[in-house]
């Protein structure tokens, strides 16, 4: 990445400072998905550009002190100088205007994204999935080894929380949350054979847009927000 000079590095899932140390005397900018405020804090001393932050309501992996995006991104706001970008349960313009209101510059959106035309490596098991479920309907893996992460439920997922439930190692859980357990499901769409990642906002996904037209709707969506609340 840093001979191809990209312009932004994203890091997350422990201690960014090795990282940034490869990065010295680069112009790349160091972005740094956190869950927690003193975690921001810490990203910031050691140099960070912006912090992402992360909402329990998220998909894929999380806290452990199960904070929403609401509550965590305005703390986070008031607790560091350097940009922030928020991130869990954004999927519509509604979401992304109200980031903004909590005192974000800008947003992420993964789940969402899932459910995109362009999205070519997502299986059509995987984004009807996303479509049919409501909001209660991911759960949360991995907790009983200090790595929570959003779900959709599904058989395998409750296979996963049974032995997470009698036996919480990493040994007895290890073929059920392996990556191959994951592309079993989201390339090749064998649902009950894998899990897939996905936030509470799939309870919001209805279609399968190009990334142009889901843009181009949160724009209008977040512009018709601002007609009627912003002047
Ligand atoms: C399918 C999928 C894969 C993800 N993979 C990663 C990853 O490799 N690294 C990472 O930091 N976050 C990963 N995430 C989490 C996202 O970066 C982001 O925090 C999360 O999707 C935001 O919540 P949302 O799904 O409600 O938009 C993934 C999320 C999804 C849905």
């Amino acid at each position: 990445a840093v001979e191809e000079e990209v312009p932004v590095i994203t890091m997350t899932g422990g201690n960014p400072a090795p990282i940034f140390e490869l990065l010295k005397g680069t112009a790349i900018k160091k972005l740094v998905l956190v869950a927690a405020r003193r975690q921001a804090q810490k990203a910031e001393q050691l140099g960070a550009d912006a912090v992402m932050v992360v909402g329990q309501e998220g998909g894929g992996h999380l806290g452990r002190d199960d904070v929403g995006t609401m509550v965590l991104v305005p703390q986070v706001v008031d607790s560091v100088k350097i940009p922030v970008i928020a991130s869990g349960g954004i999927g519509d313009g509604r979401g992304w205007l109200a980031a903004h209101a909590l005192g974000a510059e800008g947003i992420e959106m993964g789940t969402r994204f899932i459910a995109t035309k362009e999205c070519v490596d997502a299986s059509e098991a995987y984004k009807e999935a996303l479509l049919a479920s409501m909001e209660a309907d991911t759960t949360i893996i991995k907790r009983s080894i200090g790595a929570p992460a959003r779900a959709l439920r599904n058989e395998f997922t409750t296979k996963i929380l049974e032995i997470e439930e009698k036996t919480p190692t990493y040994e007895a859980l290890k073929d059920y949350i392996s990556g191959s357990a994951n592309k079993r499901f989201i390339y090749d769409g064998n649902q009950n054979e894998g899990f897939g990642w996905a936030g509470q906002v799939t309870g919001m996904i209805h279609d399968i847009p190009t990334v142009a037209e889901l843009i181009n709707r949160m724009v209008a969506e977040a512009e018709s927000i601002r007609l009627k609340w912003g002047q």
